[in-house]
């Protein structure tokens, strides 16, 4: 089996699927056109046909990349791209910013932690990397206009644009305070806008560029003590699709997005938590996200199997979901030593 697919996959590697992403996009459009020419009839069972052509090319495709090894699917280079990265002084932004660098890239720290963001500087610098630091508050728009100027003056036209940024709270609902409520909507989702808005219209000129968006395992599944965080990862995932439908549909296939859920990171932002599974290093997350990155890949789940999460909440009565998270996961309880982490409201 592998013998047979392996050549094909260097082969249809190496013209990264071009053509025949091209074929698929070919039909479709003479399947629009049919729906106001053809009769009925004759229109259904040709659609149906190429529906189910285009089905089988998209999960041979799909598993021919998954069995290449890595090595040997087409990457982009980062040599020179100018990256913007959000939270670059965190967990796992400190480590994203040191492999985009050693990768040429040219990354730009935007992070409110002055002093955090100074040391992971210094320490990329270290390597005889430049690296670029600004101090954003990504919450406020005025701000992140304002620094995006400086970065397109004083760096270059952002290629790549990482929303990786983020916090928690860590309390159960009632005990959440309302500031911090919305500090949270404003740190993990809002700020997409911001960010977004300064930087996507270059990419559009250029025809060129990649949003990548740091979401979560709890984006796709609510959890304990997090009606805050849950909500705005689910959200960073909605805005995510709608902006990549929307992209689509105006024919910018230049404009690669990336949409990343990790499970559990040891960076401290979930101290106190005990679940079921080590928690994923932040050096291997950043691994995983550039690789991601560097292939145009839509969709990525830590760990892969993952990304069946959602298509079995969806299809498991839901009794049997609550009884395999509270009884067989036990994630509730995983998540009760929380620690909880608060902002000083602002004045
Ligand atoms: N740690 C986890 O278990 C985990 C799991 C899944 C997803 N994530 C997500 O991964 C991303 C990175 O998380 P991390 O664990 O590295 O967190 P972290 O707390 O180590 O780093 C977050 C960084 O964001 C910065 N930041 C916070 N508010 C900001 C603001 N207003 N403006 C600019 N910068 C701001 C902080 O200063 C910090 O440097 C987050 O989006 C997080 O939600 C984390």
């Amino acid at each position: 089996m592998l013998s047979f697919i392996y050549p094909i996959s260097v082969d249809l590697n190496s013209m990264k699927f071009t053509f025949l992403d091209r074929v698929v996009d070919i039909t479709m459009s003479i399947i629009s056109w049919m729906k106001t020419t053809t009769v009925a009839a004759t229109r259904a069972i040709v659609e149906m046909i190429v529906m189910s052509w285009v089905a089988f090319y998209c999960f041979t495709k799909t598993l021919i990349l998954t069995l290449t090894p890595s090595g040997m699917r087409a990457q982009k280079n980062l040599r020179g791209k100018v990256v913007v990265l959000t939270g670059g002084a965190g967990g796992v932004g400190q480590e994203l910013a040191l492999r985009l660098a050693r990768a040429s890239a040219k990354v730009v720290i935007w992070d409110v932690n002055e002093e955090a963001a100074q040391k992971v500087k210094e320490n990329i610098e270290k390597e005889g990397h430049k690296v670029y630091h600004y101090t954003v508050d990504v919450t406020d728009r005025k701000n992140v206009y304002k620094n995006a100027d400086l970065v397109k003056q004083e760096v270059g036209v952002v290629d790549i644009l990482i929303n990786n940024a983020g916090i928690v709270c860590g309390n159960t609902f009632l005990d959440i305070p309302d500031y911090m409520i919305e500090k949270t909507f404003q740190v993990n989702i809002l700020s997409h806008y911001w960010t977004v808005k300064a930087f996507l219209p270059d990419m559009l000129r250029k025809g060129r560029g990649h949003i990548v968006t740091v979401s979560s395992l709890t984006g796709l599944l609510g959890t304990y003590k997090c009606t805050d965080y849950s909500a705005t990862k689910h959200a960073t995932l909605g805005f995510h699709e709608s902006l990549h439908t929307e992209l689509r549909t105006h024919g910018h296939r230049g404009i690669n997005m990336t949409v990343v859920c990790p499970y559990f990171i040891n960076t401290g932002m979930f101290a106190g938590c005990k679940p079921n599974m080590p928690m994923l290093e932040p050096r291997d997350v950043a691994k995983r996200v550039i690789t991601a990155i560097r292939r145009n890949e839509e969709y990525v789940t830590m760990p892969g199997w993952a990304r069946f999460i959602l298509p079995l909440k969806n299809f498991v009565p839901a009794k049997l979901a609550w009884a395999v998270t509270y009884r067989l996961i036990r994630s509730p309880q995983s998540m009760m030593g929380m620690r909880a982490f608060q902002e000083t409201a602002a004045a």
